[in-house]
């Protein structure tokens, strides 16, 4: 399986929902457990859903997760302290509803992460501290956290992450890594990082990837690029979108309007041989890289568990039928599987 043959390379796993691990089927769990042997929180641990209102922690989803890794000997990913997506919203204001000021920002955002790196240390291996805190052109993303702390919030957010769990390994995470401009910006985060004596042990390279995005080269590069900086790269939510895309349209507002539209989910009854094939080149090509660069990898998590699991199916037009991930929507792998594994065995 995945599992013994990659697993000698790098981890290999798969976020989950407390959906597939409290599932009564028992082909959901089989999926986890023969295919992986890492997992990652898909929602549970963000700050909206573990934290919902000051001083009220909801650990319920996050604890059992958690359990499931331990109970079936596997490392569990931290996903994810601060991201301006999702967040604790109460975060960023007072009672009346106006903005708090820097240090009030700061303190709260040192009891949050305290307190939930805290709460799983010695279980969670790493932690997503910072999620997708650079726009594609390499600027700072006008997040709450920046525009009221500015951008020393990155450290502070570190070094309260190291605070509560010595051990954990710390990680930056983004999608998008290959365009040049992104992959300079978190080069220079690491370097600063760790010229202020602070830990960082990886970047996350998301790899929300499409059939003719990201550059092969460009990606490469980033791998290189990032672990010339002194740290390891994870590949921590692989997969892969088989839909197009409506750019043309522009932002979710007018994506939502066009949720009807067919014209936009040509693969309802499955995928063309030729988008098959599309498929199987395009996942053939990453675990390529991803042999090649094993040194510089700790670790690919795919973003999902099974097809029907998977986010694209409603993003960024709801109810489409996507096509992302390894495992199809009976819980069976899908034949490239074998041939990603016979790579490994080379
Ligand atoms: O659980 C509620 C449910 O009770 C409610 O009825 C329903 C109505 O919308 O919403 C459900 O919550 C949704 C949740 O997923 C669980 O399904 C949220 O609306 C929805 O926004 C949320 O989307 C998640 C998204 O992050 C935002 O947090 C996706 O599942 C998750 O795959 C996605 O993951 C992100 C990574 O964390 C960071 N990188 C990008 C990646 C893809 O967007």
């Amino acid at each position: 399986t995945m599992k013994d043959v990659l697993g000698k390379y790098f981890l290999i796993g798969t976020a989950v929902s407390t959906a597939n691990i409290d599932s009564k089927d028992p082909r959901v769990k089989q999926a986890i457990v023969d295919n992986f042997n890492a997992i990652v929180a898909e929602n549970c641990m963000k700050g909206e859903a573990i934290h919902p209102e000051e001083n009220r922690y909801y650990w319920d989803e996050a604890d059992r997760i958690v359990k499931f890794a331990e109970d079936n000997h596997m490392t569990i990913t931290g996903h994810c302290l601060i991201w301006h997506s999702q967040p604790p919203k109460w975060m960023f204001t007072d009672k009346e509803g106006s903005p708090v000021s820097r240090e009030v920002l700061i303190d709260r955002m040192y009891h949050h992460i305290t307190d939930v790196v805290k709460r799983y240390k010695g279980k969670v291996k790493g932690w997503d501290v910072i999620n997708e805190a650079f726009e594609d052109d390499g600027s700072y993303r006008k997040t709450p956290y920046y525009n009221i702390i500015g951008p020393e919030y990155f450290e502070l957010a570190f070094r309260f992450a190291h605070a509560a769990d010595p051990d954990a390994e710390l990680y930056y995470n983004d999608y998008s890594m290959a365009k040049p401009a992104k992959r300079e910006a978190v080069c220079k985060l690491v370097r600063d990082l760790k010229a202020k004596g602070c830990r960082i042990d990886a970047v996350g390279m998301q790899s929300h990837n499409g059939t003719n995005y990201p550059d092969l080269a460009d990606y490469e590069k980033t791998i290189d690029a990032l672990s010339a900086c002194g740290v390891k790269v994870m590949m921590t939510e692989l997969d892969l979108n088989m839909l197009p895309n409506p750019k043309r349209f522009g932002g979710a507002e007018v994506s939502q309007h066009f949720q009807y539209d067919k014209s936009f989910n040509p693969y309802v009854k499955g995928l063309t041989r030729q988008a098959q094939k599309m498929f199987n080149e395009r996942y053939l090509a990453f675990f390529k890289i991803y042999k090649k660069h094993a040194e510089q990898i700790s670790r690919v998590t795919l973003w999902g568990l099974s097809d029907g699991d998977s986010w694209l199916n409603g993003w960024p037009i709801p109810g489409r039928t996507n096509y992302s991930l390894l495992i199809d929507r009976q819980y069976k792998l899908k034949p490239i599987v074998k041939d990603i594994i016979k790579l490994f065995e080379q």
